[in-house]
């Protein structure tokens, strides 16, 4: 088992940016291919080690709990049908961890929402990860990142080389090379323009804390857009107990973006074993009609 048995899945958000899918559905319930982004998520989770997660969950979705619960009625009906595989399915995602919820009533901000998680987390480090990256690696950065923690004995973010026109979605760093792909930073910050940006190193969804952060949260004012920003929670920690930047290349989908999430439909169904053969005969034949 790994040192870090706590996920934490902010999932709060109103999903602006995947309007109208998000409308009467959590934008953590819109599927890429057949699955729910939140369903990778918690995948991710436990293929890294993770076997108790917390989701962040506002009103309006409730849904995302169903989708992990024991749904009697719909498993009776598949099992009277015959329809076994299905029933696995729908019976496995009940059984893939433990899995537990606390609301964010209020919106006041990433860093706020992973705040609530304090007493379901106590004095243990705990990851967390955002939903809108998908990560597609079987686990492999959330364990680096773990490994990471237990090294240094401090908190992780995953970082990613983006272009300098992407670099104001995202929390940013002036990097310090330790070693490797990792990094240290003096300087963090939200959503910097293009120009005042430090690097285009963007901190990406992947978090691995100590339980210090919370603290650092407590401490935060309101940043940019009147929230609690995590990315200033950051800064205020690494103050005090430095934090390790940890750079990666492959796996990740913006699922949050139009554009990249049709990226990830296409990507991760030519990936799957049942559907990639078809799909992928599929799409040769349809990019030959392209002009
Ligand atoms: C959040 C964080 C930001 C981070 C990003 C990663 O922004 O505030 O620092 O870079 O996630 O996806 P959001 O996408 O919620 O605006």
């Amino acid at each position: 088992m790994t040192s870090v048995r706590t996920a934490v899945i902010p999932a709060a958000g109103l999903g602006t940016r995947f309007l109208p899918a998000s409308k009467a559905i959590p934008k953590e319930m819109v599927p890429v291919v057949d699955k729910p982004t939140i369903q990778y998520i918690v995948e991710e989770c436990v293929a890294a080690g993770i076997e108790d997660v917390l989701i962040i969950d506002s009103s309006g979705k409730s849904a995302i709990g169903d989708h992990f619960d024991r749904l009697m009625g719909l498993e009776a009906a598949l099992e009277a049908k015959g329809k076994t595989t299905e029933l696995e399915v729908v019976r496995g995602l009940a059984e893939l961890c433990d899995i537990h919820f606390v609301r964010q009533g209020v919106a006041l901000g990433l860093g706020h929402a992973i705040g609530i998680a304090e007493r379901h987390v106590g004095d243990e480090p705990f990851a967390v990860l955002l939903g809108d990256d998908v990560q597609v690696d079987g686990g492999a950065l959330l364990r680096g990142m773990i490994e990471t923690h237990e090294e240094q004995q401090g908190s992780v973010i995953a970082l990613l080389e983006v272009e300098p026109d992407e670099i104001s979605s995202y929390g940013c760093i002036d990097p310090i090379p330790i070693r490797d792909n990792l990094y240290g930073f003096e300087r963090i910050v939200e959503k910097p323009s293009a120009e005042e940006a430090p690097s285009n190193l963007a901190v990406i969804g992947r978090y691995v804390f100590t339980p210090d952060i919370f603290d650092a949260i407590r401490q935060t004012e309101p940043g940019v857009g009147g929230e609690i920003q995590i990315t200033d929670a950051i800064g205020l920690l690494n103050q005090t107990q430095p934090v390790t930047g940890f750079s990666f290349k492959e796996g990740r989908y913006d699922c949050g973006k139009p554009l990249d999430y049709l990226k990830a439909t296409v990507e991760i169904a030519c990936m799957r074993d049942d559907l990639g053969p078809a799909f992928k005969d599929y799409l040769k034949g349809f990019v030959a009609t392209l002009d």
